[in-house]
């Protein structure tokens, strides 16, 4: 047993334990493999797929993947497969993501991908053509409405968010912890599941209007697209002047620690200028 697999937290650690970090989610995706799950305090377990986000886009993916603009933010990224892919489809494209795991494994495989929280400072705030929330990712931080707020500003005016829903009409808010097959488990954080209806809704209140929905492979996505209002809208750059939003509480802010290797600047220029016509690329 190597030393790493000796330093996995066995039980409930009081601090540190960042969600997504002191927990079996590294390890999981450093072995691509599950079981892991999302538990709830009432011991409602919720599959992470991991495999399938450690292998190359499905039929889903792929459906997603044509839908967007660039320059493309993948918001939790994981290990980045949908990262690695949208070049393919002439696409520039960054992940952000808390988990050093997730990171490591999308730079492994060539996509660009930042360890920072989505509450963070990022880059191009204001200009990305199409944010992702994919594989329940809108769950993020366990409050949708600042979550949506918060990509409102991250694209560009006209801008899109693509979000995959739950696949039943459900608008919950809950806390879970990261668990593995043996009970092996990090500290609890909030999260949230919402199926389409109340995605749109919590869309609604948030500068967004729903432009789309189907589903694949029973998976459901919807397609928000960024309100021209004025109220809503901003400007290039504007966002990242206004800096970084406060997360919702209980969410950490991860800044630039972490692995120290991602300031802006080393967003990989070797997906510049591949964006199909949007103009320079985003961090120009
Ligand atoms: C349900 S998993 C989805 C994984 C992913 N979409 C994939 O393709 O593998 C949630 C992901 O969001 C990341 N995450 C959690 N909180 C985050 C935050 N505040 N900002 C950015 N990423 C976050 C986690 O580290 C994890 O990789």
């Amino acid at each position: 047993m190597s030393s790493a697999e000796l330093a996995e937290p066995t039980e409930l650690r009081d601090e540190p334990a960042e969600p997504w970090v002191d927990d079996p989610y590294g390890r999981a995706l450093r072995t691509g493999r599950g079981p892991l799950f999302l538990r709830r305090s009432d011991g409602w377990l919720l599959p992470l797929d991991v495999e399938r986000w450690c292998a190359e886009p499905d039929a889903a993916d792929t459906a997603l993947l044509d839908r967007c603009r660039g320059p493309v933010l993948d918001i939790g990224c994981g290990p980045g497969r949908l990262v690695v892919a949208l070049p393919r489809h002439g696409l520039s494209a960054l992940g952000v993501d808390v988990s050093p795991a997730a990171v490591a494994r999308t730079r492994d495989a060539g996509g660009p991908a930042l360890r920072r929280s989505v509450f963070d400072r990022l880059p191009a705030e204001g200009r990305w053509g199409t944010a992702l929330l994919v594989d329940g990712n809108i769950g993020i931080g366990g409050d949708p409405h600042a979550l949506l707020t918060r990509v409102r500003a991250l694209v560009a005016p006209g801008g899109r968010l693509l979000a995959e829903a739950a696949a039943h009409d459900v608008d919950e808010r809950l806390t879970v912890r990261v668990q593995d097959a043996r009970g092996r488990h990090g500290r609890e954080f909030p999260w949230a599941r919402l199926g389409p209806a109340a995605l749109v809704r919590t869309g609604a209140v948030t500068g967004w209007t729903p432009a789309d929905q189907w589903t694949v492979d029973g998976r459901t996505f919807i397609e928000l697209q960024a309100d021209a209002g004025s109220s809503w809208s901003v400007a290039p750059g504007e966002g990242a002047a206004a800096g970084p939003q406060e997360p919702p509480q209980g969410v950490p802010g991860h800044g630039e620690g972490g692995d120290g290797a991602e300031g802006d600047q080393q967003v990989p220029s070797v997906v510049q200028g591949q964006d199909g016509g949007v103009g320079p690329g985003p961090w120009a």
